[in-house]
């Protein structure tokens, strides 16, 4: 849907991290097929262009940005391109985040801390910038990317483990709660996405070689399959959306029953 014909977030100022792959590539397409302008973020100048070149013909042009989130001054420097070029902006979607840590009795101080700040520092350095316009706009939609895993995933956790990335999306569904109960006075709303196993790129080999053991994620899943990305981006449009507008502070699981 183009803007000219409206859409469900037709003309919404749009910004997704994380949106050179996976599913942060299908939130971007789907809230520009729905008449947003977006703002891609990433650290990868390639897989970015290629999310702008995927953006359907007929939506509003996107904008890419190559930066780290999970750096402050980067953060800084990026909110003040976007205001200073679009005036404002209507949506946050926080969607960088990932890693692998190994079992509880081997796992890396690094790793933890690795996990942390990809998954936790960007989600508040990105929010805090976009509350403090969106709060004086006294207006705003943003969307967090936790995950199944914060309450522990059973494949992960028998095959290769990785507590750390269960702790920073379980923080994520504490962050979303408490920041939405700090900005819903002024308009603001805080939700959080809780994707299963969705298969991208960089999953997809994984859940092949563990699909057909005794906690293969299809087994421990009640809908019997793996997620698409798309699943993703049609919970977190919903959020980002007018249909939306007596939900915050919570998180939606979309994990098939899980
Ligand atoms: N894929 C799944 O099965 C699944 C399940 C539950 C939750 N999630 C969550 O959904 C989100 C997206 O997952 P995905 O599988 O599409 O991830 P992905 O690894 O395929 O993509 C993440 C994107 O973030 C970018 N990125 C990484 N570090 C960055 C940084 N510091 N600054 C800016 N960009 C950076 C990467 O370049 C990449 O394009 C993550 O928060 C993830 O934890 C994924």
């Amino acid at each position: 849907m183009t803007e000219s014909s409206g859409g469900r977030v037709a003309n919404k100022i749009a910004i997704v991290t994380g949106a050179a792959a996976g599913i942060g590539r299908a939130i971007a397409r789907r809230l520009a097929e729905e008449g947003a302008s977006l703002v891609l973020v990433d650290i990868d100048a390639a897989g970015l262009a290629e999310t702008k070149r995927l953006i359907a013909a007929g939506s509003q042009p996107a904008m890419t940005l190559t930066a780290d989130v999970t750096e402050e001054e980067a953060v800084k420097a990026l909110f003040a391109l976007v205001l200073s070029a679009h005036g404002h902006i209507d949506i946050l979607v926080n969607n960088v985040g990932g890693g692998t840590s190994g079992h509880v009795w081997e796992a890396k101080v690094e790793d933890w801390d690795f996990i942390m700040r990809l998954n936790l520092r960007s989600a508040f350095l990105c929010t805090r910038a976009a509350a403090a316009h969106m709060r004086e706009r006294r207006a705003g939609r943003i969307v967090n990317l936790s995950s199944g895993a914060r309450e522990g995933t059973p494949w992960t956790a028998y095959y290769i483990g990785n507590a750390a990335y269960a702790a920073a999306k379980a923080a994520i569904h504490g962050f979303t709660r408490h920041a939405a109960l700090e900005l819903a006075e002024y308009g603001v709303a805080v939700n959080a996405v809780a994707p299963g196993p969705i298969e991208t790129e960089r999953t997809a080999p994984g859940f092949r070689q563990i699909e057909h053991l005794e906690y293969g994620p299809i087994r421990a899943t009640p809908l019997r399959r793996i997620g698409t990305p798309e699943d993703i981006a049609n919970a977190v449009l919903y959020l980002a959306s007018d249909e939306a507008n007596y939900i915050t502070g919570t998180t939606l699981a979309v994990a098939g029953g899980r």
